[in-house]
């Protein structure tokens, strides 16, 4: 219940710093946040939330109070973080692109594309990676780690060489994006291909750093989430500004299930600060591809729990996981705001990929599956002709080259003159 839409604010235990702690989303344990390594529970293993005494209110939004931090972008949002500024390139301040012909297509009052591919690395994990760099700088810490579908390396070895610090990546070998292994590498991380996928990477780095090799700046490290909640407060005020009224649903990719439940975190606070009230949180509707979709098949058999997919596939390699390590976070967000998830075909990414792309909105596949499963929940009237509606498309078109490839036309080759061209052309 500690999750619950309509918690009240939690009052600071004594182990609190500067009015921030972590919390056991399972048992309520609190820790110090700042002193020792810790990404679960101590107790029962349970995950971890970062909590604040004092949840933030929009006015506080970038009030310029602070002399070194931006006013644009994650760090505008310092009152909701646990510092002032951290490690950055910068990062946020993303486009809220108008597509009136998908919306059109599509049968809703309001659709807008919220472009996290704009960010410094391409994807949204640079909102987490500049707060995530930053908490490593506090703990003293020299080297970071991260199991990745690619989007989380490039964001890493990007913050990580920002930060003068080592890193390393565990990569599913073959099912990485050109894009993400490119930047990785130029970025300095060490890149490890591992012969297994991304839930076998990860439970390989979370013993790595547990044995105490490096930091890790997966997901499943709170502070990441933090700077990922973002998102939603932009996505709020910037929808609020062009229609006087939030959005009523927000439907996003889900691989590890972290951006879901940073999102619903975001929303909680601001509900806990009296900012906002239940009833206006949007509809957090998560997306997976068919070949990957342990959520969706948790939220439609109601289960608290995922099963964990053993073998998964799908052209969305960024979402190519089948043990989501933030489902205990994500399932609430889901349920609480009424929400819901599906799962859809590649061939139905590689549509909407096409469809975000002819109106100038270039993304991966991942990114498209938003779009992808709206189209899909529309057509099954779950979602309204009267809604208005943000999808969130998570990474940039050029992360994964070949799959623009082949949702793309072939170039045509044609002779070194003007009059073979046109005849080319025309002919
Ligand atoms: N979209 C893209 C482009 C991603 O890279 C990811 C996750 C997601 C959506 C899903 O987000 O995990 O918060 O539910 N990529 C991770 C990575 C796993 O390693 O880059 P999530």
């Amino acid at each position: 219940m500690n999750l619950a839409i309509d918690a009240p604010a939690p009052a600071a235990p004594d182990c609190a710093d500067d009015g921030t702690w972590l919390a056991c989303i399972e048992c309520d344990e609190t820790f110090a946040p700042f002193e020792d390594v810790r990404y679960t529970c101590d107790e029962c293993d349970g995950l971890l939330e970062v909590r604040y005494a004092d949840p933030p209110t929009f006015d506080e939004f970038g009030s310029g109070a602070s002399a070194d931090g931006p006013d644009r972008g994650v760090w505008r949002y310092r009152e909701a973080l646990p510092f002032d500024l951290g490690v950055t390139l910068p990062e946020g301040d993303t486009p809220l692109h108008r597509v009136p012909r998908i919306e059109e297509a599509v049968g809703v009052d309001a659709l807008r594309i919220k472009h996290e591919g704009m960010n410094p690395t391409g994807s949204f994990k640079d909102r987490g990676m500049t707060v995530g760099v930053r908490v490593a700088k506090e703990l003293g810490v020299g080297a970071l780690a991260c199991a990745s579908t690619g989007n989380t390396s490039a964001a890493l070895a990007a913050y990580g060489g920002r930060g003068d610090m080592q890193t390393l990546v565990l990569l599913p070998a073959g099912k990485v994006a050109a894009g993400k292994v490119a930047q990785a590498s130029l970025h300095g991380a060490r890149i490890l291909e591992v012969d297994g996928n991304f839930d076998a990477c990860l439970d390989i780095v979370q013993e790595l750093a547990a044995r105490g090799e490096a930091y890790l700046l997966n997901s499943l490290n709170p502070f990441r989430l933090e700077g990922q909640k973002t998102i939603g407060f932009e996505i709020l005020e910037e929808f609020y500004a062009d229609y006087g009224t939030f959005p009523d649903r927000i439907v996003l990719p889900v691989g590890n299930a972290g951006n879901t439940s940073a999102l619903y975190k975001g929303f909680r606070e601001l509900v806990q600060a009296g900012a906002l009230d239940v009833e206006q949180v949007p509809k957090l509707t998560g997306v997976q591809a068919e070949g990957a979709a342990p959520m969706v098949e948790a939220v439609e058999e109601g289960n608290d729990e995922i099963r964990r997919w053993e073998d998964v596939e799908t052209r969305a390699t960024a979402i190519r996981i089948g043990n989501p390590v933030n489902a205990p976070k994500a399932i609430p967000g889901i349920r609480n705001t009424d929400g819901t998830a599906v799962a859809v075909s590649d061939n139905e990414i590689t549509a909407a990929q096409r469809h975000l792309a002819a109106e100038g909105v270039g993304v991966e596949p991942a990114s498209a599956a938003s779009v992808a499963g709206l189209k899909k929940l529309r057509r099954s009237g779950v979602v309204d002709d009267d809604e208005r509606v943000v999808c969130l498309t998570t990474g940039h078109l050029l992360k994964d080259p070949e799959a623009a490839y082949e949702a793309g036309g072939d170039p045509e080759p044609v002779p070194n003159d003007v009059e073979a061209v046109l005849d080319h052309l025309h002919g």
